[in-house]
């Protein structure tokens, strides 16, 4: 077992308080639909609340990937083959990437991800559970591309990005990091990606706005670490989570809705909400066989294989990175 180490990237003013979140906070709330990008949930009590979402009733993506890579293992590992090194794209905490590991027999484990502490435990976690892979964790925004250790240059390489986190992205960002994607990993890799399905939007509405509130909670704590990081008033009880389906975009979004005209100041910035205005927190958009195929498509992988769960809910591609070719 090998751990590698890492540097810091988050930038931070002299009181610690992160810029870039600083400067998404005060633009988003500037624009005539607020709107806040769906990344800075992740502080310590949110990154807590979606472990706690992850095992509600109504959130069924995490039991029906989990479902699939326990039902399908066998399939993924012919597929996939032995000897190559998993590049997975955010710290695998979740039970799919020893599920995976396991199926696959891989020569290297390259977990990246932008929360150096988190990535270390997570990656020291797995590297525990699995005596004799080498784990080389990565310190990086994989937004773009990113420079793999050279201890794992010459092995062929499975990209691993579960969760239908790709879902939280509008197409062109999609594209984009799917491209990056194709970038970090080189042409002929293979992409093990969760795509989570367009279904009843009963249910959808449902997995985003759970009997138990805990979504709710989830979206609040957004404004919650406003108030905390960004010097904040926002009248926190004055707000309301909705979940709404944008049948447009195929995708749910997440709102935080004033229940009444509120004004409020962000690091010395004066913001006012009129009753029913709201601040967009979130899509999750839902994808068809063909939409999944388009966005991959679109950024040079070709879907090899594809699985869905028993209920048909979620899907997981898998796909390779494919040799340019010009039409037709
Ligand atoms: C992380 N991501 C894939 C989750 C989703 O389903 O879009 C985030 C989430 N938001 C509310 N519930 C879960």
């Amino acid at each position: 077992m090998a751990v590698t180490k890492s540097l810091k990237l988050v930038d931070r003013d002299a009181d610690g308080v992160d810029l870039a979140f600083r400067a998404d906070v005060l633009a988003g709330l500037a624009e005539a639909q607020k709107a806040i990008p769906a990344r800075w949930f992740y502080d310590d009590a949110g990154s807590a609340l979606f472990e706690d979402i992850t095992q509600l009733p109504e959130y069924y993506p995490t039991r029906a990937e989990t479902e699939i890579l326990h039902s399908r293992a066998g399939e993924i590992a012919d597929l996939v083959g032995e000897g190559r090194a998993v590049v997975e794209f955010g710290s695998g905490s979740s039970v799919k990437t020893p599920l995976l590991l396991s199926a696959i027999r891989p020569s290297a484990y390259v977990p990246l991800d932008i929360a150096g502490d988190f990535l270390r435990a997570s990656s020291a976690a797995l590297a525990a559970k699995f005596p004799g892979l080498p784990v080389h964790p990565v310190e990086a925004d994989f937004m773009r591309r990113v420079e793999l250790p050279g201890e794992v240059a010459d092995l062929p390489k499975l990209g691993f990005f579960p969760g239908s986190t790709i879902g939280n992205m509008i197409a062109r960002t999609a594209t984009d990091l799917l491209r990056s994607m194709r970038a970090t990993l080189g042409e002929g890799s293979l992409l093990l990606i969760g795509m989570d399905l367009v279904k009843d939007v009963d249910a959808l509405l449902a997995a985003y706005d759970d009997a138990a509130g805990v979504t709710a909670r989830f979206n609040l704590n957004l404004a919650e670490r406003i108030n905390r990081e960004l010097a904040g008033d926002i009248p926190v009880e004055s707000l309301r989570h909705e979940a709404r389906w944008n049948d447009t975009f195929a995708r749910i979004e997440m709102h935080l809705v004033a229940r009444e005209d509120i004004a409020f100041t962000v690091s010395g910035t004066r913001f006012a909400m009129q009753k029913g205005e709201s601040i967009h927190t979130e899509n999750s958009h839902k994808f068809t066989r063909r939409s999944s195929q388009l966005l991959l498509a679109a950024a040079g992988w070709e879907p090899r294989a594809r699985w869905t769960d028993e209920g048909r809910q979620f899907s997981l591609v898998l796909a390779e990175a494919a040799r340019p070719r010009s039409a037709p």
